[in-house]
């Protein structure tokens, strides 16, 4: 109970009852001042005091001999002169002393006040009272503050319990809301009464909830139609991670693949998956390069398939690879469809060869004889030379359907690119009046035949469109992998739109002029295939009026595995 601080309470209580008693016993002295000396009449005043204050009254003279007591004999009681309290009153002040009293057995507060008369102390009055009054109320104060204190704090209590559940309620109920969002449930709402904080609240995440489930909607919507396409699509899709764990394969990818349809594929190694070992090469390259990375693979299990399978890194945002997806389009059909084309081509031209052969060797003998008609000379000289032109078509046919089916065998040797094209141009001066500037050189693992090809081709042409004398310079450049050689002219050019389309077989951008120069529009093609098949790369840059370039690189070494 010392929480009360109860030693102050007791200090105030006990001053308070001091000055009551002291004021009981200035009251009383007066009547004492009266009656002195009379002892008789002394002690009964003692004894009705008592009873009116209900304290202890006792009065002694100024020797300290007690004249009246309310509790005992004054006549056995000894002298009180030596009491501390009785002693200050003798000395003219109020005296105040507590003691425990051995006759009654409590710790008293004794309050003694003068009675003065002349100037002089008569007597002294002295009021006591037991503190053990002040201990049960000390008690009783105790209680007091107890039940309050317990009263206040059930109040608090309870207005707290009312307030926090003015608040929490709507909060469990957003908590609720939540967790039935959080697994799935976006229709579900907040219900709000209030425009405090809470309906504030409830308002925004209300409208939280709108705009997620509208981005929602919108993912499953695109999840959806992503869906739809990679479950329909031709293409077949495979998803591996940097462990080369298949993730994802769509329907196509196990088609293609012939994985049993009811095969579990995710988390297994994607070849084991796919059983076809040329994936790893491709997956590797992705993975060295960051790069797609484009190859055909040939299966060889039921019949032959032929596959274009793209392989395209999985980065993260700092560039890290996560995966691989690899798109594979089976092409066996076009494949095939090529192959036909190209069958058919080398053999119309060869069943070709030997008739237009035959009808120009008869021609010339037709055009020699002497008696012919003029009409005759001039019909069998068109005969004769168209049938050259049909000759040279087909020749030009022959050699591309050759390069296109991988029907050549090239005798690739290191050679000065420079003195192919020196021959082509001795071989051209015969027949035609040119300028011919070569610039560096570079020496290339290539075929002589073909580049003599590739040069008699390019020079042909930048003679046929260009205004005579054509000027034709060529420069070559060597690097570590590759010579970069470029053909330049200063003739007619070609239409920008045009560019991409030259090496195309026979297109022609002026129908009219090819003809008549002889052209059969297979130039280009070969060039392109020539050049290809070494492992090198074909382009041209032009302006119209102004004049063309023609360029390409050879690889100037085999790559591996490949020798001359
Ligand atoms: N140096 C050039 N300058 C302008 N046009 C050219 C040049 N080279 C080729 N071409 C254009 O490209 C077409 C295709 O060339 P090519 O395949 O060699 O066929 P062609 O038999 O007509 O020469 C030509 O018809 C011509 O229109
Ligand atoms: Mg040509």
């Amino acid at each position: 109970m010392g929480v009360f601080s109860f030693p102050a309470l007791k200090r105030v209580y006990i001053s308070h009852l001091e000055e009551n008693l002291r004021q009981e016993a200035l009251l009383i002295g007066e009547v004492v001042r009266e009656k002195l000396p009379d002892e008789k009449a002394i002690q009964n005043l003692a004894l009705l005091a008592a009873r009116d204050t209900g304290a202890r009254v006792t009065i002694v003279d100024q020797q300290g001999s007690v004249l009246g007591d309310s509790e005992k004999d004054p006549r056995q009681m000894e002298n009180h002169g030596q009491r501390p309290e009785i002693k200050e009153a003798l000395a003219g002040k109020t005296g105040v002393a507590q003691r425990f009293s051995s006759t009654l057995g409590y710790q008293m507060l004794y309050v003694a006040v003068p009675v003065e008369s002349s100037g002089e102390v008569k007597a002294v009055v002295r009021m006591s009272l037991p503190l053990n009054e002040v201990a049960k109320l000390q008690w009783y104060l105790a209680l007091i503050l107890l039940i309050s204190f317990l009263m206040a704090g059930g109040a608090g209590i309870f207005a707290g319990i009312v307030l926090a559940r003015r608040l929490t309620a709507p909060l469990c109920e957003m908590t609720e809301v939540v967790e039935d969002m959080a697994s799935g449930n976006l229709e579900r709402r907040v219900y709000y009464h209030e425009d405090d904080v809470i309906g504030k609240l409830a308002k925004s995440f209300n409208r939280m909830a709108d705009t997620l489930a509208a981005k929602m909607r919108q993912i499953s919507d695109v999840t959806n139609r992503l869906k739809t396409v990679l479950n329909t699509t031709g293409n077949g899709f495979l998803l591996i991670n940097g462990a080369g764990k298949v993730e994802y394969a769509n329907p196509a990818f196990v088609r293609i693949f012939r994985i049993p349809p009811d095969t579990s594929l995710l988390g297994r190694n994607y070849l084991e998956v796919a059983g076809c070992y040329e994936l790893a090469r491709i997956v590797e390259a992705v993975i060295s390069s960051k790069k797609p990375q484009s190859r055909e693979i040939t299966l060889y299990g039921r019949g032959e398939q032929v596959l274009a399978v793209q392989g395209v890194p999985v980065l993260d945002e700092g560039d890290f690879l996560k995966g691989v997806l690899l798109v594979v389009n089976d092409i066996t059909q076009l494949k095939r469809l090529e192959q036909v084309r190209k069958d058919f081509v080398a053999d119309v031209s060869h069943e070709l060869k030997t008739p237009i052969t035959v009808i120009r060797g008869f021609a010339e003998t037709i055009l020699e004889e002497p008696e012919n008609t003029e009409a005759v000379t001039e019909f069998s000289r068109i005969i004769y030379n168209e049938a050259g032109r049909m000759e040279k078509i087909i020749k030009n046919l022959l050699d591309l359907s050759k390069l296109e089916t991988g029907n050549v065998q090239l005798k690739r040797e290191p050679l000065s690119l420079r003195s192919i094209a020196e021959e082509a141009g001795r071989f051209l001066k015969q027949k035609h009046d040119f300028f011919l500037e070569l610039q560096g050189d570079g020496v290339a693992m290539v075929d002589y035949d073909l580049f003599l090809q590739v040069f008699l081709n390019l020079f042909d042409n930048a003679i046929k469109y260009s205004r005579p004398p054509a000027r034709i310079e060529v420069s070559f450049e060597e690097n570590k992998s590759k010579v970069f050689v470029k053909v330049k002219d200063e003739g007619i050019g070609i239409p920008e739109r045009e560019l991409p389309r030259v090496f195309e077989r026979f297109y022609r951008v002026d129908k009219a002029r090819s003809r008549k120069t002889g052209g059969t529009g297979l130039g280009l093609a070969i060039v392109k295939h020539i050049i290809e098949l070494h492992g090198g790369e074909v382009g041209v840059q032009s302006r119209l009026g102004q004049g063309s370039v023609f360029y390409f690189t050879v690889p100037t070494m085999l790559p591996c595995g490949q020798n001359g």
